[in-house]
């Protein structure tokens, strides 16, 4: 099957630091891919090249087999490419409720100016009772716990109906209970089809649910396989303990 997203020779520099040094990947359908690597391995940055936050030097991408290279975020996460932040990204002065229907694509004009279609307030309300956020809709998100946030700016991405969902460290932060919440959530929207690339420096977690697990390291693809394969992969290890 072709991969869904794809990732070719990608650079970026920022001054003399080259953050992603030709690095290729690929993420297959259905899969759970995780992407690791020590810190300032490129993680972010590749994230950000890929759904259109940050132009690349040089290198190709292409998601459901076209061209996307340079594409910007707006028009990605339309097309069914979306992401969450390293540090979670809600509106905070919208409400929960609110949050979710921008997240639809209504302007803010619209949220406050004309009534939802049927199916767009449907939709809002069976998140906020899948995610069990029906009892904090009417709060701001600024009143959240942190790991309620990084809920809500989960539940929002599906509000777009994306086939890939690319989650920048999930579960950083967050306390135990809410990280078996997320992993729940993944798991579900997984069965349900939609393809995941999870960013995670908590390795338990990654090793139970994710398969394949791609390694980074200073830019660039350093190995991909199986969970079990990665734990005993002598360049792995190297670059975790920086020999
Ligand atoms: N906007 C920027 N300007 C300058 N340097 C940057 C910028 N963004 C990232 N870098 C550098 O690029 C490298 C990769 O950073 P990046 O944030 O992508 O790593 P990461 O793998 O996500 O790390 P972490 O696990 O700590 O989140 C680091 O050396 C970082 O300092
Ligand atoms: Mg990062």
């Amino acid at each position: 099957m072709a991969a869904l997203l794809e990732v070719q020779n990608l650079v970026k520099t920022f001054g003399t630091v080259r953050a992603v040094d030709s690095a290729s990947l690929v993420v297959e359908p259905n899969t759970i891919t995780a992407l690791i690597g020590p810190n300032g391995s490129g993680k972010t940055t590749l994230f950000n090249l890929i759904t259109g936050y940050l132009p690349p030097d040089s290198g190709r991408v292409s998601f459901r087999g076209r061209d996307i290279t340079g594409s910007d975020a707006g028009s990605l996460y339309r097309r069914g490419l979306s992401r969450t932040f390293q540090q979670a990204r809600v509106f905070p002065a919208l409400t929960v409720q609110e949050n979710l229907t921008v997240a639809a694509g209504y302007s803010w004009g619209q949220l406050f100016g004309r009534r939802l279609n049927r199916s767009d307030r449907e939709r809002v309300s069976e998140l906020l009772e899948e995610f069990r956020l029906g009892h904090v809709a009417d709060l701001f998100a600024s009143e959240l716990s942190y790991g309620q946030r990084k809920l809500l700016e989960f539940a929002a991405v599906l509000m777009s109906s994306p086939s890939l969902i690319m989650l920048d460290e999930p579960t950083a932060g967050v306390n135990p209970v809410m990280i078996e919440t997320m992993e729940h959530h993944i798991r579900q929207r997984h069965a349900a089809g939609i393809t995941f690339l999870i960013v995670e420096h908590d390795m338990t977690f990654v090793m139970r649910l994710c398969n394949p697990v791609i390694v980074l390291d200073q830019g660039r693809e350093i190995f991909a396989g199986a969970p079990a394969e990665v734990q005993n992969n002598p360049l792995v290890l190297d670059a975790y303990l920086g020999s």
